[in-house]
């Protein structure tokens, strides 16, 4: 057999909808299994002898790794993989890839955007126009808030977090920022605790990862810390909020706007949320043009390309680092 048709032969299991081209690329190269979505009760015993790899939005829980005794890697589409059991799957010796780099500057921009969605109203400025508001009633209100003047901190200083910051240096914004230890030789003001951070700025950008260490880490406490003038953006993971004091802290002005593209149950929104004139809301956007989402298919597809031909992951997670092929 040569080599390809040795690939050919690998089956890839890919549940739920996934992305157009990487699904091309999977059935180009593997043999592709579907099922309906990550769940260990849908596996077969087909799929569980045959089954040496997963490509798939996260999901992956220790109970389908398990089912799956012949699975050797999991190629997460995107750079979170908190929805991963990366840790159970170093234990099982199951190589975890993600997506990181290739959507840095998009979501950086996404970031961006929302920020200023927020601040100056954009989106409810042009609702304003559309709907007749501005023929009918002369010009939209000036906003309350503004960028001028703010400081800006950023909560997960990371390869997204520092294309933020370079971003937020050119508006002419101070940067601070929290992660558990500093980085290395970078210029910005580090705080030692998130209260800290939310104490010294006005502005917090949230680019944290999910998972149990940041669970909830943005609750009343660090919005109270943020003060009255304080703007949230948050284009990490839902998770890391707790929604319930979010909404309670903009209605009751504790701070003054916030900006998520980002939800613990995705794609439920809390109703307060939706229903408080001081957010700007979008569906987790943060990667999500076609250029981006092709170069993320692309390496999520070429992880496992990688793994099945040379036998290494080209972007493996810190978790599963020293996970080695099996021979
Ligand atoms: P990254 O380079 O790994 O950066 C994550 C940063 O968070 C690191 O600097 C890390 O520093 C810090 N951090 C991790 N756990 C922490 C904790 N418990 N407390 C404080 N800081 C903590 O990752 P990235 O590529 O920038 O991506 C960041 C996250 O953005 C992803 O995990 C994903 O959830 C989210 N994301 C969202 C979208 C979207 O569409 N909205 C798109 C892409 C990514 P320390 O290790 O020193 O703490
Ligand atoms: C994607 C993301 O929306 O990379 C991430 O962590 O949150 C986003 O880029 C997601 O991974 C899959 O659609």
């Amino acid at each position: 057999m040569t080599k390809a048709e040795q690939q050919q032969a690998v089956a890839i299991l890919v549940p739920g909808q996934f992305n157009d081209h990487a699904v091309g690329r999977i059935d180009r190269t593997f043999s592709r299994v579907w099922i309906e979505r990550p769940d260990a009760s849908l596996v077969t015993d087909e799929m569980r002898r045959a089954v040496r790899g997963i490509a798939a939005f996260g999901g992956i829980n220790a109970a389908l790794i398990d089912a799956l005794p012949n699975l050797e890697i999991i190629a997460n589409f995107g750079v979170g993989y908190d929805s991963v059991d990366a840790r159970h799957a170093a234990q099982r010796g199951v190589m975890v890839t993600n997506t990181p780099d290739v959507l840095t500057e998009e979501v950086a921009d996404t970031a961006i955007g929302l920020l200023i969605n927020t601040v100056r109203e954009l989106p409810r400025a042009e609702t304003w126009l559309r709907d007749g508001s501005w023929a009918r009633n002369g010009n939209y209100p000036l906003s309350r808030l503004t960028l001028r003047g703010r400081r800006a901190g950023i909560f997960g200083m990371g390869r997204i977090g520092l294309a933020i910051a370079r971003r937020l240096e050119a508006f002419g914004l101070p940067i601070s920022y929290h992660n558990r230890r500093p980085v290395e030789g970078l210029p910005y003001e580090y705080h030692g605790t998130l209260k800290g951070l939310a104490e010294a700025v006005d502005t917090l950008i949230s680019v944290a990862p999910g998972g149990a260490s940041t669970e909830k880490a943005v609750n009343a406490e660090i919005l109270s810390a943020l003060g009255p003038n304080g703007v949230f953006v948050n284009i990490g993971r839902g998770s890391t909020v707790d929604e319930t004091a979010l909404a309670a802290a903009l209605a009751g002005g504790t701070i003054a706007a916030a900006g998520l593209d980002v939800f613990a149950d995705e794609p439920n929104v809390p109703p307060a949320l939706l229903a408080a004139p001081n957010t700007s809301l979008l569906p987790h956007v943060g990667s999500a043009s076609e250029h981006t989402r092709r170069a993320m298919a692309d390496l999520c597809v070429d992880n496992l390309i990688s793994w099945f031909s040379e036998r290494r992951a080209l972007t493996p997670v810190p978790e599963t680092e020293k996970v080695k092929a099996r021979s």
